[in-house]
């Protein structure tokens, strides 16, 4: 029978007779996966885990230096990199969400490679892979159509020349949990959502900006802030907030207003291969509402998304 602690102490052991005294790097996103992989990989090397944090410019208000801080006091040894102007270059004028995936991957590789450089005599690649992304990766390159490009840093190893290592390949994500756990990680990481490669990237419909970026981080905050105040952050799989490429009128005192349309999703869902909109009480959307429509100034309307995944999607693009 599987149990955490011998998974932790067998993997452990592994890694240290695999790696030696190799140096390894790896690209840390703050997400479960990648945080419960660098952690395992630290406890067998040490020092010898290189991690790199990217900001690409499109994540959540303020979480860039907050995850950092917690890799930093994880005792990690990581360097974070400011990459967001090369992000929003490469995005430029792009609404097209496969272009926009493509460029958001192409440029990651870029800075992720020139990072790595940096390193003298790197031999690996660490990464947070687990189970059932071996399986959609299978299926990706299979005969059945690729409906989202999610493998964002695929092409990765080969453009380095390094040799992988994975250690969370035969887990389900639950699993990872359960590891982390164990290992001792920060509950509040481990139950974080997931949230998508391309950040807001994919949130901001069409064409993306750093303007856009603001308000979409803006609504966002208020949302998931609004989710945690409420103690309903737990019971949703997922969450966030649409930048719809439209204006609607509105009127604020006896003014008319031209402004952007947000539109809210959360979602239940044991896998994120099927979804519910999550039936969030009306009380709760009616305050995330009127605290987004007044405090985020160019937002003048919030709609709450009610599509299930299948035929929706749980992301917009
Ligand atoms: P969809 O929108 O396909 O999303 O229902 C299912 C899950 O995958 C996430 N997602 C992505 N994750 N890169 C990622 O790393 C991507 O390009 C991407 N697109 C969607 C989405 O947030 C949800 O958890």
């Amino acid at each position: 029978d599987w149990t955490a602690d011998q998974f932790v102490d067998t993997t452990i052991a592994s890694l240290k007779a695999r790696l030696g005294n190799d140096q390894v790097v790896m690209a840390l996103s703050g997400g479960v996966d990648s945080t419960v992989a660098a952690i395992l990989v630290h406890k067998a090397i040490g020092k010898n885990l290189h991690c790199i944090f990217v900001d690409n410019g499109l994540l959540r208000k303020n979480e860039f230096q907050q995850v950092l801080d917690s890799y930093q006091h994880m005792g990690l040894n990581i360097k974070g990199v400011d990459a967001k102007d090369k992000f929003y270059a490469a995005l430029k004028d792009l609404t097209e969400p496969e272009a926009k995936r493509k460029a958001i991957g192409r440029t990651f590789i870029e800075v992720f490679d020139e990072e790595a450089h940096l390193i003298s005599d790197v031999k690996w690649l660490g990464q947070g892979t687990i189970y059932p992304d071996v399986i959609e990766s299978v299926s990706v390159n299979g005969p059945s159509q690729t409906i989202k490009s999610h493998h964002n840093v695929g092409g990765l190893p080969e453009k380095m020349k390094l040799k992988i290592v994975e250690p969370l390949n035969t887990l389900f994500k639950d699993e990872v949990r359960v590891v982390g756990k164990t290992l001792g990680i920060d509950p509040t990481i481990l139950g974080r959502h997931p949230f998508p490669g391309p950040g807001l990237g994919i949130r901001i419909l069409g064409d993306v900006t750093a303007d856009k970026v603001r308000i979409l981080q803006e609504v966002d905050a208020i949302f998931i802030g609004g989710l945690r105040d409420s103690g309903l952050y737990d019971k949703v799989w997922q969450a966030g907030a649409m930048l719809l490429p439209v204006q609607s009128v509105g009127v604020m005192g006896d003014e008319r207003t031209y402004e952007r349309v947000v539109s809210l999703r959360a979602v239940t869902s044991t896998d994120g291969m099927t979804a519910d909109w999550a039936h969030l009480p009306y009380e709760f959307l009616a305050n995330v509402s009127s605290d987004i429509i007044n405090k985020v100034k160019g937002v003048n309307r919030v709609v709450y998304d009610i599509s299930s995944k299948p035929p929706a999607t749980i992301e917009w693009e």
